[in-house]
């Protein structure tokens, strides 16, 4: 058999959604996850499209659904909390899906049931990470930073944003080059957890708020006793700049001082802030690449192409990644009865495949995001604005238009299909 030896860095969605499929093709796979354990921390994901599609291959939409969160729509407030839109989920499987889809999860949630699926088959190595590597035309030599190492025929980096992995694989091929990490604008989110106790006859719905001055609030209701939040801003604040990724407690100060005088429920909130202990903070960002694989390593989720939030794509384009990439890697490999060396020198042509076919996928969720964030070009920042966005969202809710769906998200994806792969889906392909 050709087994072939992987590694994949990162035990998140894609990382555990590659192994998924790699030990289908009985593929070795280990895992190199930085973090002590498994990292089920983060707010709500969804998948949307293709996304759903592939998990139901997965065969998971019971496990989905036996952990999925209950939201039920999105409302838009303003400042004294009246309700001036709503967009309920549409469960009709048909169109494109509203902000609330029908595929609500927690990712903790999430990434633990792709990780009880692989069934231990992967062998995890927690705590550590990688901490350099080189490839030769025969294999990937892999340095870990717990000073063990290995050599594997192939290396994929489902690491995240920041993935380490890719900044090794583009810096081992030119030292010079830039990374892909593309910021947009200057847009900071922040998200953590509340507590707050669901009262008598609400719902689970998720609350838009429009502030002055290029702020948003966001609260989404997953459980009877918290909710999530979502501070979302476009900032100047140098100090934002320099706090982020330094100091949770410079990075709370600073969206403290942006936020106090948001109105709505801020000050609430804020003071909460000051006591959460899962308080997350990103700059948005876009990574774009020329390509998504270097010989004998690629890439997969957000290290290769995470396409921001914005798009509300994040999740499904991974799901739809690793299956990609697994599915060319079955058809260019083999999955048995082939001569191994052969195989090996198969994995360069299947990464290349993996990059043809997924990338107009990409370009489609990507397309019109751009450095410059051009969906807060078009936000109004003073209240009159404000207002007349919140009469405009009322006005389409009325209509029954699916204006995020349609206008803001990125789940259609035009006339590109998902392939199917008979080495990981045997007879399914037929039906
Ligand atoms: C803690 C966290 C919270 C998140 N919260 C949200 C959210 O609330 N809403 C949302 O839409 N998206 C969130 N995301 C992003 C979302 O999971 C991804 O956009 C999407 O699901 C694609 O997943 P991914 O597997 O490519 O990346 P991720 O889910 O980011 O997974 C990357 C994994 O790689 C690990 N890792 C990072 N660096 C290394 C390294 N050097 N070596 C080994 N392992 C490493 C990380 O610990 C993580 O387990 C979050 C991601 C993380 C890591
Ligand atoms: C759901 O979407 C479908 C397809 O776009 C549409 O026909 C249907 O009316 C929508 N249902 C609701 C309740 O909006
Ligand atoms: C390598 O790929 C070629 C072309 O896709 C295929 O004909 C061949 O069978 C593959 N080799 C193995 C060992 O799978």
């Amino acid at each position: 058999m050709a087994q072939l030896k992987v590694l994949i860095s990162g035990a998140g969605i894609a990382g555990n959604a590659l192994a998924f499929w790699l030990l289908k093709l009985g593929h070795s796979v280990t895992v190199v996850e930085r973090f002590p354990a498994l990292r089920t921390s983060g707010l709500q994901v969804d998948l949307r499209g293709y996304g759903i599609q592939v998990l139901k291959l997965m065969g998971l939409e019971q496990a989905f659904r036996s952990k999925s969160a209950p939201e039920q729509g999105l409302q838009v407030v303003d400042k004294s909390g009246r309700r001036w839109a709503y967009f309920p989920a549409n469960k009709s499987g048909k169109g494109l899906q509203s902000f609330t889809t029908d595929w609500e999860i927690m990712r903790g949630d999430l990434c633990q049931l792709l990780h009880d699926a692989t069934g231990n088959r992967a062998k995890y190595m927690f705590d550590t990470s990688i901490a350099s590597f080189s490839q030769t035309e025969k294999a990937v030599h892999v340095q870990f930073a717990d000073g063990t190492n290995d050599q594997f025929d192939l290396l994929v980096g489902a690491d995240g944003l920041g993935s380490r992995t890719r900044k090794m694989m583009i810096h081992n091929d030119d030292p010079g080059a830039v990374d892909g990490f593309t910021p947009l604008g200057k847009s900071y989110a922040a998200y953590f957890t509340i507590p707050r106790p669901i009262r008598n006859g609400e719902g689970y719905v998720a609350t838009f708020y429009t502030a002055t001055k290029t702020r948003f609030i966001m609260t989404r209701r997953h459980s009877p006793q918290r909710i999530q939040v979502y501070l979302m801003c476009n900032s100047e604040s140098e100090k934002l700049q320099k706090a982020h990724r330094q100091d949770v407690k410079v990075e709370k100060e600073v969206f403290s001082e942006i936020f106090q005088d948001a109105g709505w429920q801020a000050k609430e909130i804020l003071t909460a802030l000051q006591t959460s202990d899962d308080f997350y903070c990103e700059r948005m960002a876009l990574v774009k690449m020329d390509s998504w694989s270097r010989g004998r390593v690629a890439l997969v989720g957000d290290a290769a192409y995470c396409p921001s939030a914005n798009t509300g794509m994040g999740t499904t384009s991974a799901f739809v990644g690793a299956y990609i990439l697994a599915g060319e890697i079955g058809r260019h490999c083999g999955t048995s009865g082939h001569d191994h060396s052969a195989a090996r020198d198969n994995i360069t042509a299947a990464l290349e495949e993996y990059d043809r076919k997924l990338r107009p996928f990409m370009d489609q969720v990507t397309k019109g995001i751009d450095g410059d964030s051009a969906l807060y070009k078009f936000m109004p920042t003073g209240p009159i604005g404000i207002t007349m966005l919140n009469a405009f969202m009322g006005l389409m809710a009325l209509l029954r238009l699916n204006v995020l769906g349609e206008w803001v998200l990125k789940e259609d994806v035009k006339d590109w299909t998902l392939p199917k792969y008979k080495e990981l889906l045997g007879d399914q392909v037929d039906n």
